[in-house]
């Protein structure tokens, strides 16, 4: 635990910076639950793996290939299913659609953990710059084709960051999603995790009038495999603020499995919380027209993919 959780008190929840993941779902009784989880794999979806499963729940474990997803719920100790997805590929996405409609059980949350970060160079995916096809257009097609596997009152999850804040200063860039005018490593992982948010709002606009949720998070600062291509120099950097800033994994995923599990957040939507409790994003992340305009550009990117 760093020294900066030591000294952070909880908030309006009872739950706060330097909660854990057990400590969010400690008493809850998950039996007879579905959760699917992607990323299951690796930092914090393997540790909400983990969670979820101690409280009894079933997880569908999603990862790239079967191999991954069956690997960490063997070291997660939790019992579920393995899927295989891959996000950046449609057909993939699909592939699980179908084989999660197979199992017939119905879904008490969606939990979309999956991402990459600052990839160095400018990346392509079906003619999309590589993170916001990963971590936005793969979602899209997940949650939207899972919908009618979500129970009334299922909760959908999007793990997005307080990186969102580095997106370009229109937000979304309609005009740049391949990168063809500019590529920045930062802003482009800012804009698909403000696209995370913005999926979340206007999904719970959607969701009005029935009793479902969708809520986006910021998980903390967490030493993962997501900091892969972070250069060396601020690698070292990030060491050494380890002990006295940064989250524990445990931590990390506690605002994940708050949203997912916890009764006091099922009533929540069209929010976003960062250490368990309600905070307040960018501005950008909370225009409602960027939230509806990105809808329908995903919406057309996804009908123009093979
Ligand atoms: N760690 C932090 O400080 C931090 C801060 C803010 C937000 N977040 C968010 O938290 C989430 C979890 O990140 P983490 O820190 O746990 O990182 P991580 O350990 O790198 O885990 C990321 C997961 O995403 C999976 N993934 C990446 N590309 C994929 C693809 N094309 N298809 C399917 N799965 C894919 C990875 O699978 P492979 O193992 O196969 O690559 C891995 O399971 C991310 O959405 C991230 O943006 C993290």
């Amino acid at each position: 635990m760093s020294l900066y959780s030591m000294l952070k008190s909880a908030g309006p929840s009872g739950f706060g910076y330097g909660s854990t993941a057990e400590q969010v779902t400690a008493g809850l009784e998950l039996s007879g639950r579905t959760y699917l989880l992607t990323g299951s794999n690796s930092g914090l979806g393997l540790e909400t793996l983990r969670v979820l499963g101690l409280r009894g729940a079933h997880v569908v474990a999603v990862a790239r290939t079967v191999d991954k997803a069956t690997a960490a719920l063997t070291e997660a100790g939790s019992a579920g299913t393995p899927v295989a997805c891959d996000l950046a590929e449609p057909a993939s996405v699909r592939a699980c659609v179908a084989a999660v409609k197979a199992l017939g059980r119905p879904l008490d949350a969606v939990i979309c953990n999956a991402g990459i970060m600052a990839l160095p160079n400018l990346q392509r995916q079906h003619g999309f710059e590589l993170q916001f096809f990963t971590n936005h257009i793969g979602h899209f097609i997940l949650v939207n084709g899972l919908l009618d596997l979500l129970t009334p009152q299922g909760r959908v999850v999007m793990v997005s960051s307080g990186a969102h804040r580095a997106a370009p200063k229109t937000g979304i860039e309609f005009d740049n999603l391949e990168g063809q005018r500019s590529y920045h490593s930062w802003q482009a992982y800012g804009q698909a995790k403000l696209a995370n948010l913005l999926f979340a709002k206007e999904l719970s606009r959607r969701f009005e009038g029935s009793g479902r949720t969708a809520n986006a998070l910021h998980p903390g600062v967490i030493a993962t495999n997501l900091f892969r291509h972070m250069n060396p120099v601020l690698r070292v950097l990030f060491g050494l603020a380890k002990p006295i800033m940064l989250k524990t994994t445990a931590q990390g995923a506690a605002t994940t499995c708050y949203l997912a599990a916890h009764p006091d957040a099922a009533a929540i939507t069209g929010q976003y919380f960062a250490d368990c409790n309600a905070a307040r994003p960018s501005k950008l992340a909370q225009d409602t027209a960027l939230a509806r305009q990105l809808w329908t550009t995903s919406e057309a990117i996804v009908a123009g993919l093979a």
